[in-house]
């Protein structure tokens, strides 16, 4: 592969222990509903105000490895004058960008939805290198109901991801592969679980079937849960059902594994990821993080849009780093938190 020395180079700074990878890359609309519930518009000025703040807090680096940036802030500056990639990588965090230009419902298929972005996708990869972006991140997304998402759509699914990661591969880019199986509905874990499965095994025969080198990547999963609307579970049940599934279907070659949160409160995400160490430990690859909303979500709270709260916001942001790595150290404790 021509660009295995690189390749090799990133994922050594980006797989790390006790570090993670916080997602930063939502959508216009995204972020945009994210601003509302604090009362901020989603403006240029506003978004590169709270990107800035998040590359520019003190000490993230020591947690945290990698950020996914979105396409725009791939261009925007921090006030004292660097781009938000220089910014990240002068705390050694190595900025990544979202590619996937999301997710549309797959034709004559109800129920299952498939992500667009692959046209033009070399072109983009070269520009966003040159903008400093070294990893790239796509989701595909599945929802679940009686009847989706269907076999063939799972399929649809894996096929997609596993072109986007060949494709970063060729280019030089570490592709973090996003399959999130959605949380919503009432469903139980075991029907999370027999999902998630199906979901995993079909992207890993997909990336076989496209040469992509697991080495070379990074997997970005949905921990395995009961659907929000079902009872709770205690984070030692969702471990257990998270790494059943994932020893079956993922490969020991992946070096590791980064959950998205997807919607669970961040003292909840962290308690998991806790239990999921500490059940991992003998696990063949890392079990980290690439929270978006678990990690923002207090620091967003506590900035509001307004200048004078950027020191607050970005002691938020540290702590929920902090809790995280201890919990990638299986040394977290539900009591820290108010001790902190
Ligand atoms: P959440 O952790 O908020 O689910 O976001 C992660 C992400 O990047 C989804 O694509």
């Amino acid at each position: 592969m021509e660009y295995a020395t690189e390749l090799e180079a990133t994922i050594s700074d980006m797989v790390q222990k006790g570090r993670g990878i916080l997602a930063a890359d939502e959508s216009s609309p995204t972020i945009a509903k994210r601003f509302k519930a604090i009362d901020v518009e989603s403006t240029e000025a506003h978004r590169r105000a709270w990107r800035s703040l998040l590359v520019t807090t003190e000490g993230l680096g020591e947690y945290i490895s990698g950020i996914i940036l979105f396409e725009e802030t791939l261009g925007q500056n921090t006030d004292d004058g660097k781009t938000i990639p220089e910014a990240a990588w002068a705390q050694k965090i190595v900025p990544g960008i979202k590619v996937d230009k999301g997710k549309i419902p797959l034709a004559l298929s109800p129920g299952d939805l498939i992500t667009q972005g692959l046209d033009g996708l070399a072109e983009r990869l070269r520009a966003y290198k040159q903008q400093g972006a070294r990893f790239a991140k796509w989701r595909e997304v599945y929802s679940i109901d009686k009847h989706a998402p269907s076999l063939h759509g799972i399929e649809a699914n894996a096929e997609m991801l596993a072109r986007y990661a060949a494709v970063c591969q060729s280019e030089g880019l570490v592709p973090i592969v996003e399959p999130e199986v959605l949380m919503d509905g009432d469903h139980d874990i075991d029907r999370h679980a027999q999902v998630s499965e199906a979901v995993q095994h079909a992207v890993f025969h997909a990336l076989h079937r496209h040469h992509v080198a697991l080495e070379l990547m990074i997997l970005k999963p949905n921990m395995v849960l009961p659907g929000k609307d079902c009872r709770r579970a205690e984070p030692d049940e969702i471990a257990a059902a998270t790494l059943k599934t994932l020893r079956r279907t993922v490969p020991a070659a992946v070096p590791s594994i980064n959950f998205l949160s997807g919607g669970q409160d961040p003292e909840e995400a962290t308690a998991n990821l806790n239990a999921l160490n500490r059940q991992g430990q003998n696990a063949p690859w890392r079990l980290s993080i690439s929270y978006g909303r678990a990690l923002q979500q207090t620091a967003l709270q506590a900035w509001k849009g307004k200048p004078e709260n950027v020191p607050a916001a970005q002691r938020a942001l540290r702590e929920r780093a902090r809790m995280n790595h201890l919990a990638m150290l299986g040394e977290y404790r539900p009591d820290m938190e108010t001790a902190a």
